[in-house]
């Protein structure tokens, strides 16, 4: 099947999951859950999930992912999490996002801090409860080790987003600039690879290789992203375009240069692909996610 044919399969299997948590009730606090809804459904690309799932199935001979559902799920909450709270004006300070308005513009800066902060804690009560549930005493031991894992890639994209905010407009070096990139972006990304891993029982060795690919394809990730908001098409992006320059942000275009950010992007990525040769054919998907990254236009 054609990739972009499974990568539709993959975000419809994640849509749908998502749409199993959705709060919907009469309450008092009906907006607050409107404004989770309004990012968590707004449509996102669901790279994070995707990933849980495709380095899944490359380890495991399962046919269904339900043991991976509730990770899914809860990173991409987290993910937008991250989103609408970087979108606020104490941090980038945008107005728009997935092709609409941001979440403090469409409701207000109370209502998305508090959407953030829940979609956060809610991906915890989803990963908290499933290791309830879970009866055989090796899988809850390996859910346990993914539970520590997984808060300690939040802790990191956090300081990424702070040492990004905080040094807006001031001179760092390259390697200060690869430690923001690789903890605001590439932490979650790494950690989506290594929880697919560990759901599947997978090897030392497994994880070790799973984790090189996911370091190349997280770093990639945030330099396409600094590429592409240099010259992205704002109206396909569905966010805008020359607001790191506007910051005066610190990213691999304005260290590198354009084709120099270019050149950076094609050498991850195809470190990326070297690092998973070895799984042959089973690996095609992830290959090509790789080379999507470098080449997306959103
Ligand atoms: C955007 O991530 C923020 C970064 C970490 C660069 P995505 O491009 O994955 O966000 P979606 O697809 O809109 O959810
Ligand atoms: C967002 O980084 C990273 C996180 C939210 C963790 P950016 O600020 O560079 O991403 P966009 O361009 O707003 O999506
Ligand atoms: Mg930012
Ligand atoms: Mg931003």
């Amino acid at each position: 099947m054609e990739f972009k044919e499974n990568l539709q399969i993959y975000q419809q299997i994640i849509n749908q999951e998502l749409e199993k948590y959705l709060r919907k009730q009469e309450c008092l606090e009906k907006v607050l859950n409107e404004s989770m809804e309004y990012s968590l459904m707004a449509g996102g690309k669901r790279l994070r999930p995707i990933l849980v799932l495709a380095t899944y199935k490359l380890l495991s001979d399962k046919e269904n992912y339900d043991i991976c559902m509730p990770y899914s799920v809860a990173i991409e909450m987290v993910h937008n999490f991250s989103l609408i709270h970087d979108d606020l004006p104490g941090i980038d300070n945008d107005d728009f996002r997935h092709g609409k308005l941001t979440n403090h513009k469409q409701f207000n800066e109370a209502t998305a801090i508090l959407a953030g902060d829940s979609l956060l804690n809610y991906a915890y009560i989803v990963i908290s409860q499933d290791i309830q549930n879970t009866t055989n005493e090796h899988e809850k031991s390996q859910k346990i080790q993914i539970l520590s894992e997984f808060s300690k890639a939040i802790d990191k994209m956090l300081i990424g987003e702070y040492v990004d905010t905080e040094y807006e407009g001031k001179e760092i070096t390259i390697k200060d600039l690869e430690y923001i990139h690789q903890n605001k972006t590439g932490a979650l990304l790494t950690l989506c690879v290594r929880m697919g891993a560990r759901l599947a029982n997978c090897s030392d060795e497994d994880l070790e290789t799973l984790t090189k690919y996911s370091e190349k394809i997280g770093l990639a990730f945030q330099v396409k992203d600094d590429i592409l908001s240099e010259e992205g098409d704002a109206k396909i992006l569905g966010k805008p375009v020359g607001n790191d320059k506007e910051r005066k942000k610190c990213t691999y275009v304005s260290q590198y240069g354009l084709e120099g950010a270019k050149d950076i992007l094609e050498t991850l990525t195809e470190d990326a692909v070297n690092c998973i040769e070895k799984y042959g054919e089973k690996a095609e998907f992830l290959k090509h996610l790789a080379i999507y990254i470098a080449n997306r236009n959103k």
